[in-house]
């Protein structure tokens, strides 16, 4: 990942030339005839991402000529680093360093695969990419490491990635950038108080936990990230069908992107008081696992029925957004692949975030839209808490109507924060069901680089 971009000019460096097809028949009439030609026999057209390698008159690779859409920040040069040829590539274009900098991003999320469980890889080639001496190479790594590790988090299979394994990533994480962890495991959860983490995970072989990471000076701005762990979702014993538990190692993917953006923040010495909290459980079946109709007293002191196990995921959120809240933070964010009803209102590329504080709301808004990274937000429409409504207990943890399933969620959440504390609530996918440039199938962050800019734009 370290040389996959360059702090300086390799040489030899092949001159990696972006051409919008806007741009292409002026570029092209001021190429060399040899050129010109080649080019009309590839059938050069710059299509995004359609490239043709330009020889010298030796016969040797002497440019790249890529098509973009300069507006697909940071994808332009995404599709390149696991297609071209091996060698150094140097950008030639009169992209400002911002634009020049996203591309670089775009490059290394592009050059990643996932291999721990093949036993034959196909080595792609090696490519390499310098962008200029006025770039900031370092933080382009910062960002894109932040995203590989939510990726390799997500896409690590459940049998290597139960609460234990998630626990020890969490602690290797903290001990690396000298912040403190802590965890509480088991039956130590009862007796701290976090009921529901507890009732949720207890039914596995490995034990529910809360994990937290301390970092930062003590007086800076607190900013609490809280991520959904579930390791596996069965559903518990309202059990999910086979389709629908198929992708479900990836119900961590909250957890995920909370310790992809802490290590993001934590590199780039963000300076604030991180507080990281991570519910980590599986929600399995067993003898001992909790069940529909039960009334569950949470930390917060609500009572909440369980209508269906499988919404496990705001059960344990509600118990670590309520210690969250106890500590006051300053900004409060939660990720979790809380709802397939999310997937159904935005699909599956757009991140919907809720909040009840617009600032904070139009804030993250913006940010996404700078760095082209979406989020949605979607309403806390208060009238639609009369769905979670229960007959024995204070709260449901589901609604039994199929409607504006993202957005009861939501407002079950919403429920443990208090209104005064800035907080925004990311329900998103996790995952990438097709492939494009830079974003292979698979696990996939979403929302972090909205979120990065937006903390940095905030704080630094
Ligand atoms: N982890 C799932 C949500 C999910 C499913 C996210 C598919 C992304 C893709 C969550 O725990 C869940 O099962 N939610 C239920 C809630 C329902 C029982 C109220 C859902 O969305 O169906
Ligand atoms: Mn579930
Ligand atoms: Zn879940």
């Amino acid at each position: 990942m370290t040389d996959i971009l360059l702090d300086t000019l390799p040489s030899p460096a092949t001159p990696l030339i972006p051409v919008t097809a806007a741009d292409l028949d002026a570029w092209r009439s001021d190429q060399s005839a040899t050129w010109q030609s080649w080019l009309n026999a590839a059938d050069f057209q710059a299509k995004p991402g359609q490239f043709c390698l330009l020889p010298g008159t030796a016969g040797q690779l002497e440019a790249v000529v890529v098509g973009v859409d300069p507006s697909d920040v940071p994808w332009q040069l995404a599709a390149l680093p696991q297609t071209l040829p091996s060698g150094a590539y140097c950008l030639d274009s009169d992209w400002d360093q911002t634009h020049r900098e996203a591309a670089a991003l775009g490059w290394a999320l592009g050059a990643y695969q996932f291999t721990r469980y093949k036993t034959e890889v196909t080595v792609p080639p090696s490519t390499q990419l310098f962008i200029g001496d006025d770039a900031d190479i370092t933080a382009v790594r910062a960002l894109a490491a932040a995203t590989l590790l939510t990726r390799n988090l997500i896409n690590t299979p459940a049998q290597d990635l139960l609460p234990e394994q998630l626990a020890e990533i969490t602690r290797t994480l903290a001990i690396r950038h000298g912040a403190t962890f802590k965890q509480w495991e088991g039956d130590a959860l009862l007796q701290h108080n976090y009921p529901l983490i507890h009732a949720v995970g207890r039914a596995s072989a490995s034990p529910p936990r809360l994990l937290e990471l301390l970092w930062g000076e003590a007086d800076a701005p607190q900013v609490t990230l809280v991520g959904k762990g579930v390791c596996f979702d069965s559903g518990g014993l309202d059990l999910k069908p086979a389709s629908g538990m198929r992708l479900m190692k990836k119900d961590m993917g909250g957890a995920a992107q909370a310790l992809g953006l802490a290590q993001w923040m934590m590199s780039s010495q963000l300076p604030v008081r991180l507080r990281v909290l991570i519910p980590a459980v599986e929600n399995a079946v067993a003898g001992n696992a909790f069940r529909p109709g039960d009334v569950l007293r949470s930390r917060q002191g609500l009572t909440v029925e369980i209508d269906n196990t499988d919404a496990e995921g705001r059960l344990i959120l509600a118990d670590a957004l309520t210690d969250a809240v106890e500590h006051q933070p300053d900004l409060l964010l939660n990720f979790a692949t809380l709802t397939g009803a999310a997937r159904v209102a935005v699909g599956t590329e757009i991140a919907a975030c809720f909040s009840h504080d617009d600032a904070l709301a139009a804030g993250l808004v913006q940010a996404a839209q700078q760095v082209n990274d979406p989020i949605w937000r979607l309403p806390l429409h208060a009238p639609y808490r009369d769905l979670l409504d229960s007959k024995v207990a204070d709260i449901a943890n589901a609604s039994s109507g199929g409607y504006a399933g993202a957005i009861t969620a939501a407002l079950f959440l919403q429920a443990f924060v208090p209104r005064h504390i800035a907080w925004a609530h990311f329900d998103m996918m996790g995952w990438n069901v097709r492939a494009r440039p830079g974003r292979p199938e698979g696990g996939e962050a979403m929302g972090l680089r909205a979120v990065a800019a937006y903390l940095q734009q905030r704080f630094c």
